[in-house]
C-alpha cells in the first residue's frame, strides 16, 4: 500500500522540515481549498510552486476548488507528479484529463462520498488515479464515513476489467486501525493526514501504516 501523507495536518509554518519529516513516504498529498468548493481556505499557486522545489518526495496535489477545468492546468505546469481534480467540479473530465497527461502529469478524478462510484467508469481508460473520499472534504482529522467503504470493491472489479494500472486511493479518515480493511477491500495508496503527522514520529508512523495495510489489519 502507497501511503501519501497530506501536509494539511502538517505545521503549516514550517513545511520545508514537514516534508523533510516524511522522506520515506510514496507522494505528499497537497490539499489545495478554495473556500468556494470546500468550506476552508488552504493554499494556492505560490506555495506550491515552492514546495515542489523544495520537496524530496514527488507531489499528489488533490485540488478541493472550483473551475478545475481551468485551474488545474496551471498546477500542471509546476511540474508535479499528479493532479487529482473533483468530478463535481468540472464541466468536461474528459478534456481536462487529456490536457493534463498531455502535460506529462498523472491525471487523476476525485469524488466526494456522495457521488455514485459508478460516475467514474467512463473516464477508466485515460486516469492514472481514481480517489475516493471516505470523508466530506474539507477538513482534517474526521471519522471515515463506513458506508464510503463499499465503493471500493466495485472500483476495484471495473478497474482490473479495464486492464490498465489506474491506482484506487482513498483519502480521509485513514487510521492504523482501519487501513487492513481498506488494504483488504482493494484500495493501492491510502492518504492519511492525522495518522502521520498527529503524534511521535511521521515517519515511524508512515512505517505502521505500512505494516497495518500488509497486514490486513
Ligand atoms: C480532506 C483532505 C484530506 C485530509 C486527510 O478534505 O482531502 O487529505 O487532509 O486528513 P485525515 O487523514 O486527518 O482525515
Ligand atoms: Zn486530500
Amino acid at each position: 500500500m502507497r501511503i501519501n501523507p497530506s501536509i494539511l495536518s502538517a505545521d503549516f509554518s514550517n513545511l520545508a522540515v514537514e516534508l523533510q519529516r516524511i522522506s520515506n513516504a510514496d507522494a505528499a498529498h497537497i490539499d489545495v481549498m478554495d473556500n468556494h468548493f470546500v468550506p476552508n481556505l488552504t493554499i494556492g499557486l505560490p506555495v506550491v510552486k515552492r514546495l515542489q522545489e523544495v520537496s524530496p518526495i514527488p507531489l499528489d496535489v488533490h485540488l478541493m476548488i472550483d473551475r478545475a477545468d481551468t485551474e488545474a492546468l496551471k498546477y500542471a505546469d509546476l511540474g508535479v507528479d499528479s493532479i487529482t481534480f473533483h468530478l463535481e467540479a468540472s464541466s468536461d473530465p474528459k478534456s481536462l484529463i487529456t490536457n493534463l497527461r498531455q502535460r506529462g502529469v498523472k491525471a487523476a478524478l476525485a469524488i466526494k462520498p456522495k457521488t455514485p462510484v459508478e460516475s467514474v467508469f467512463e473516464y477508466l481508460d485515460e486516469l492514472d488515479m481514481v480517489l475516493i473520499m471516505t470523508v466530506e472534504p474539507g477538513f482534517g482529522g474526521q471519522s471515515l464515513i463506513q458506508a464510503t467503504l463499499d465503493k471500493i470493491p466495485v472500483l476495484r472489479s471495473a478497474i482490473d476489467a479495464c486492464g490498465r494500472n489506474v491506482i484506487l486511493q482513498v483519502d480521509g479518515g485513514v487510521t492504523l486501525s482501519n487501513i487492513g480493511m481498506i488494504s483488504r477491500f482493494g484500495a493501492d495508496c491510502a492518504v492519511a493526514g492525522s495518522a502521520v503527522y498527529g503524534s511521535g514520529s511521521a515517519a515511524d508512523n508512515i512505517s505502521a501504516l505500512k505494516l497495518a495495510a500488509a497486514n490486513g489489519g
